[in-house]
């Protein structure tokens, strides 16, 4: 039986999905057909959006019409399922040539997927191909995960964001608690924090954090 948790967001039985824009799988998902469409199950194993969403995420920014700027889009694996959850467009950052050659790809067969090879720490490199943007969400593996988000928001005016932050990413010698408490603290100065959820056991010393601009 399916049900509709969020607007675009699905839920069968314990599996979180989005209906699927052409019908087709990006990563090797597992498919569901209903009478109401083909729907793509989101794996929380491969995306730490489903991650925070099996986890308990209560609100769920990315709405019907929204548009994201998707910072550290890999080869789309949770853009995809972003661009399914939204009719607005989804700007996706991605640094790596390899992985953004696959992420042509699956932005072909996406209708707002719109690719961006550039350095998510350099919003002034990319903002003249961003027309705006609602939402941030931002999963790059860096050590100054919250500064990216911070140079990114003097660009941009999104009002929500959703950022995982990875705490190996900034140093290993911490606990991981302490450097979430940082991160978090630094964004403060313009965010406040809605809800922090611990990704584990999909991914190992990973928050991920919903932010609403003050
Ligand atoms: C953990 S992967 C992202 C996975 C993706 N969010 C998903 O769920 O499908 C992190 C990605 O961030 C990218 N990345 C790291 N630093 C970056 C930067 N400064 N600018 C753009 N992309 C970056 C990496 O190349 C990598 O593809």
């Amino acid at each position: 039986m399916v049900k509709q948790v969020f607007p675009g967001v699905y839920r069968f039985g314990r599996d979180f999905a989005t209906k699927s824009q052409d019908s087709k799988r990006v990563y090797g998902e597992r498919l569901k057909r209903t009478k109401g469409g083909v729907f793509r199950v989101w794996d929380p194993h491969r995306s730490k959006v489903a991650a925070a969403l099996v986890k308990g995420l209560n609100e769920f920014p990315v709405k019907a019409d929204s548009n994201v700027l998707y910072l550290g889009a890999s080869s789309g694996t949770t853009a995809s399922h972003i661009a399914d959850v939204t009719g607005g467009l989804v700007y996706c950052v991605e640094f790596a040539k390899r992985s953004m050659r696959d992420l042509y790809q699956v932005s072909l067969r996406k209708r707002n997927m719109v690719p961006v090879l550039a350095d998510a720490r350099h919003p002034w490199e990319y903002n003249h191909l961003v027309s705006c943007c609602d939402v941030l969400i931002q999963d790059v593996a860096q050590p100054r995960q919250a500064e990216i988000v911070l140079v990114n928001s003097n660009y941009f005016d999104f009002r929500e964001a959703l950022l995982s932050i990875k705490s190996r990413s900034i140093d290993t010698t911490r606990t991981p608690k302490k450097i979430f408490d940082e991160e978090v603290a630094k964004l403060e100065k313009i965010f406040s924090v809605k809800q922090k959820l611990l990704l584990k056991p999909f991914e190992e010393d990973h928050i991920l954090v919903h932010l609403v601009r003050k």
